[in-house]
């Protein structure tokens, strides 16, 4: 019997429109207290859930999904869950890493990742290095990322410029604003989802966000799913906008 072709859909642009969503995956320790498990046990379903939603964004034709993991402010959780957490992301990236090459994935890393342990700042080199030349979609990690720091820095580096001569401040606009953050090469940001039901930004990206879409969902973050995702943006494309306009 003959089979049909399939027609060639890896071309076309995905029907909800959407190039970059990012998540403040939130909600971890709530859903292991829901089950009177250690927060640890949260985490590490909170893992299993990246891994689900990052194949679903490749499915759903994104370009780029940025996960908020750990926030410059996290650092004041105590001593024993900032290891437990610097724990995942040692073994998601030894465990993942073949797969996201193998899948095209290009990852990146935002936030500043250098003041994590030397061996893991190595890997996530590593990580970053061996799929910069892939041609797939874009995983961003947000790490000790801060949306205030992310500013301070390109503030800085700005000035720095200024002072040496190499640009005029009164030429200084979005632009080269957007040129000096963590996220100068990632697309510009369509929808920010957050879940287990906060509705607060949490310091992340403040700038990025300046008309991107919001959607909160009462799902904790070990819960999301492709499913999810796929809801989110279903109200993505359902939404209206105008970017100041009519
Ligand atoms: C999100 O889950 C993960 C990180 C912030 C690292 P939480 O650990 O914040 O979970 P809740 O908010 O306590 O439920
Ligand atoms: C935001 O969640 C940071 C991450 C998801 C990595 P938090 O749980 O740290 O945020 P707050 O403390 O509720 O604002
Ligand atoms: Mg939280």
């Amino acid at each position: 019997m003959a089979t049909q072709a399939k027609p060639d859909l890896s071309s076309a642009a995905p029907p909800h429109g959407a190039r970059h969503v990012a998540i403040i995956m939130d909600g971890n320790g709530r859903w292991a207290k829901k089950r009177l498990l250690p927060r640890a046990a949260g985490h590490r379903a909170g893992v299993e859930a990246v891994r689900r939603v990052a194949r679903a964004a490749q499915d759903l034709g994104l370009e780029c999904l940025t996960l908020y993991a750990f926030s410059s402010e996290n650092w004041k959780r105590p001593a024993s869950e900032v290891a437990d957490l610097m724990g995942l992301l040692r073994r998601f990236i030894e465990a993942d890493l073949d797969e996201f090459h193998a899948n095209g994935v290009r990852l990146k890393v935002i936030g500043d990742y250098h003041a994590l342990e030397p061996s893991l700042v190595a890997m996530i080199e590593n990580a970053v290095a061996r799929t910069s030349g892939n041609s797939g979609p874009m995983i961003a990690i947000a790490l000790n990322y801060g949306a205030q720091d992310e500013m301070v820095r390109a503030v800085q580096r700005i000035a720095q410029r200024a002072a040496c001569g190499e640009i005029m401040p009164d030429t200084i606009g979005p632009a080269e604003i957007d040129a000096a953050l963590y996220t100068a090469d990632l697309p510009p940001l369509d929808l920010l989802i957050r879940t287990s039901g906060e509705q607060r930004l949490s310091n992340f990206m403040l700038w990025q966000a300046a008309y991107a879409e919001l959607y909160f969902t009462d799902i904790l973050w070990p819960d999301f799913d492709g499913r999810a995702l796929a809801a989110a943006l279903d109200a993505f494309r359902m939404r209206d906008r105008r970017f100041g306009g009519l």
